[in-house]
């Protein structure tokens, strides 16, 4: 339980993630006592007063938070809500922040969370107006991905970025690594004795990382032409998730030694090459308020990349993401190399149905399963593909699974870098992404509620893509 009050500043705090996300996010970590004396400064170009942006909330909060229970709790909570337009002024925001923070000084002044919730081109500008408000001192900052749109940028913001905060104040943000299913990557991988030992490449035949989504682009189009589903997924999550499934065993969980462990994986990946990467636009999507007619805008990336290190060297990451897809999924399905088959007879159905493999869901509610092939009962030595599965619903204390972004707030506030993405990590997920940016394969047209363009099955002949599932998920029993 946290008991040092906090301000919590949110500048873009009447755009879709604050709506969606933060706003739910932060009356849950109120209700639930883990930030119990917590006020935020809501900041936004949108013309609200404090009664406006306190409506906007409940409205949000009544139509995203997945939680019954935290909306009887709103009134209270709508207490410590205030705005400020953000065009008022650095001195404006000081005031407003003054008045939230009123009666706390001393021992029991606030620590500051100033959460950035805005489009990359907008970041440095808030930064200006941090500085300039003189709410760096005592503040931590979080920023939202995409950090930077090529290597470039992300240096020269980096640099701007420090002349204003010390890095152990930046938290880059990447949501990801804060759901409850991407630790327990970790407690799976490194809790246990029997995955570790054949986790890499005598063992592991492919890894697929793939997050393809029914979501269309509803009020973002306009951020999402300048940005695509490489910038917008790839290079920050998707890769991400990547470290924690390729990376060594660090040697504790402190932040540090995490950090370091997902850089060396960085640094060992091998530039992505434009042959080994399939650019998609969905039908339609040019005809969107926001687009261009001409958008050679990705909406659909799946690519295959390599980790040049003694664990993965020669085994294929394929990844793959997109808007206006058949299903909504978020997969890492681990494929084991096939044992060989000179025992069982013409016709058993060894193969038949891919090796076996391991997979985790990253849904809200996360699932793992492990396949395998064993005997069907009865004469003869036919062989089926079954499952051992496991939902996070079946674990005592599910209830207190918190959001990723609830999470990732709840440590930023406390100042535990663990699960926040470094500058040097970044950067050199930027620096290999140039010849993929530098040299874009073009974006091949696919019809809207398929898995993206053919050329997708080339990409990972001879194997196949694990999705769509070949046989559904088991529903948990409790
Ligand atoms: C966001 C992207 O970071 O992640 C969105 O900007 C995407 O485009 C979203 O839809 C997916 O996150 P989640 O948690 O819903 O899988």
């Amino acid at each position: 339980m946290s008991e040092r009050p906090t301000t919590i500043v949110l500048f873009g705090a009447t755009g879709d993630l604050a709506r969606r996300k933060l706003l739910p996010g932060l009356l849950h970590l109120w209700g639930s006592g883990l930030l119990n004396d917590v006020r935020v400064v809501g900041t936004s170009l949108d013309d609200h007063t404090r009664e406006s942006f306190v409506e906007f909330a409940q409205q949000a909060i009544a139509e995203f938070s997945s939680r019954k229970e935290a909306r009887k709790d709103f009134q209270e909570f709508a207490k410590r809500l205030y705005f400020v337009r953000s065009d008022a002024g650095p001195e404006a925001l000081k005031a407003v922040v003054a008045e939230a923070e009123q009666g706390y000084d001393g021992d029991s002044r606030p620590r500051r969370l100033h959460y950035l919730s805005v489009p990359p081109k907008a970041a440095l500008s808030v930064i200006q107006t941090l500085a300039a408000a003189d709410l760096v001192a005592y503040s931590r900052v979080v920023m939202e991905k995409p950090f930077g749109t090529d290597l470039a940028t992300a240096v020269e913001l980096n640099k701007k970025l420090h002349e204003v905060f010390a890095e152990e104040q930046i938290f880059r943000i990447d949501h990801f690594l804060g759901k409850e299913a991407a630790l327990n990557i970790l407690a799976f991988r490194f809790a246990n004795g029997l995955f570790e030992p054949i986790w890499h490449r005598n063992h592991i035949d492919h890894i697929q990382i793939d997050v393809p989504e029914t979501l269309g682009l509803e009020t973002r189009a306009a951020f999402y032409e300048a940005t695509g589903a490489y910038r917008d997924m790839v290079v920050t999550h998707l890769f991400q998730v990547l470290a924690f499934t390729a990376m060594e065993p660090p040697t504790s969980l402190e932040p540090q030694a995490i950090t370091e462990e997902k850089n060396k994986v960085f640094r060992s990946m091998m530039p992505i090459q434009p042959e080994n990467v399939v650019r998609g636009q969905f039908q339609g999507y040019r005809d969107l308020d926001g687009v261009a007619p001409e958008s050679e805008t990705e909406t659909f990336i799946a690519l295959k990349c390599y980790i040049d290190n003694w664990r993965w060297a020669g085994v294929p990451f394929y990844l793959r993401t997109g808007k206006r897809l058949a299903q909504g999924q978020r997969i890492i399905s681990i494929a084991f190399k096939e044992p060989p088959k000179s025992m069982f007879p013409a016709g058993s159905g060894v193969s038949q149905h891919g090796p076996d493999h391991l997979t985790f869901d990253l849904a809200d509610q996360s699932r793992m399963s492990l396949s395998f092939y064993g005997k069907r009962p009865g004469t003869g030595f036919r062989l089926d593909k079954h499952s051992m599965q496991f939902a996070m619903q079946e674990s005592t204390g599910s209830a207190a699974a918190l959001e990723a972004y609830e999470r990732l707030i709840y440590d930023a506030v406390r100042g535990d870098h663990t699960l926040f993405t470094t500058s040097e990590g970044i950067e050199r997920l930027w620096e290999v992404s140039q010849p993929l940016l530098d040299n874009p394969p073009p974006v091949r047209p696919y019809g809207q509620g398929s898995w993206g363009p053919n050329q997708i099955h080339q990409l990972v002949a001879p194997t196949a893509w694990r999705l769509p599932f070949e046989r559904e998920w088991r529903e948990p029993t409790a």
